[in-house]
């Protein structure tokens, strides 16, 4: 079978691909990946997934797609690989640095936050390892800390050994270059374990979880509560419906007026309809006049 393959979450158009694939093998794969992941990896996108699966092929030097089947479900280094490839985990700081000064201008005007005390709590869904919320946070504690502004972000993924390595808070020294000179501030460099620390200050303010931003505890959690979520470089590998249905719910969880940021590229097709709006490329805001019945039209 032959299956999607342009990166647009609005679209599952069908695209070349180099892996052949029988729909039963597919399907034992997508089952076996599930386990290994711990979640219904048929979210992602048919094309995204043959990728990964053709690269863990080669990788566990598998010769048959029933080899590979057996390492994921039978050997833990095909568990492992499987769990860290399919839920992409590139990331980085100050990714898209363009976007930042956008995101920047976006967080200085807010609305009222300031006057109503209720502090700013960010969401960064599908963190990785943290660099993305990291950044957000030396933003906002140059932005908020010297107004007296409560602000803390949450940072969730689904892969425990990122949740893990964004809890500590430690990089390699290389990842300085990443972090523009005005906010190196937010680091601590140190030399015997060349590495660099995020400021025990900035960490405080910083919360990670396991787990999953498609379940529905997030609603529980945060309903109306976030006034920023970035979801950055996701959508792009889920099919088109599974991602409309997760801005409808992420939609759910922003204070009106509170921002969704996607990655570049990513957009929210008819955004209006599930009460949002296109303020950038990539940045939408919650209509202050939607209700819940309009996003709740979309379920
Ligand atoms: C490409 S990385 C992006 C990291 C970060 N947002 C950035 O732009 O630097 C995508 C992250 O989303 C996480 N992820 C994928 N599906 C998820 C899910 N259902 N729930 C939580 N996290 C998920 C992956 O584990 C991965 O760390």
């Amino acid at each position: 079978m032959v299956v999607s393959g342009s990166f647009n979450p609005n679209c599952d158009e069908p695209n070349e691909l180099s892996a052949s694939i029988s729909d039963e093998y597919l399907t034992r794969l997508i089952d076996a990946a599930s386990i290994a992941v711990g979640i219904d990896v048929s979210i992602y996108r048919t094309d995204h997934l043959l990728r990964r699966f053709e690269k863990a092929k080669k990788r566990l030097k598998s010769k048959t797609w029933s080899e590979l089947i057996d390492a994921i479900k039978n050997d833990e280094s095909g568990r492992k690989l499987i769990t860290d490839m399919l839920p992409v985990g590139t990331g980085g700081f100050f990714r898209d640095l363009k976007q930042y000064e956008i995101f920047e201008s976006l967080l200085t005007a807010l609305p009222c936050r300031k006057e109503s005390q209720e502090g700013i709590r960010i969401l960064s869904a599908g963190c990785g390892t943290g660099e993305e919320a990291y950044s957000i946070a030396m933003l906002a504690d140059r932005l908020f800390t010297p107004l007296r502004l409560n602000w803390e972000v949450i940072g969730i993924d689904i892969n425990e050994d990122r949740i893990s390595q964004a809890d500590d808070g430690c990089y390699k020294a290389d990842a300085i270059k990443e972090i523009p000179g005005e906010f190196q501030n937010g680091i601590i460099v140190s030399t015997a374990r060349s590495n660099i620390a995020i400021r025990d200050d900035i960490r405080a303010n910083c919360t990670f979880i396991k787990g999953n931003i498609f379940l529905d505890d997030m609603v529980d959690n945060y309903n109306g509560a976030l006034d920023v979520i970035t979801l950055r470089y996701i959508s792009v590998y889920l099919k088109a419906k599974v991602a409309r249905k997760i801005f409808c719910g992420l939609a759910k969880l922003l204070k009106p007026g509170g921002i969704i940021w996607l990655g570049e590229g990513e957009y929210i097709e008819n955004c209006t309809q599930i009460g949002l709006r296109m303020i950038e490329p990539a940045f939408y805001e919650r209509d202050a006049n939607a209700g819940d019945s309009i996003i709740f039209l979309q379920k």
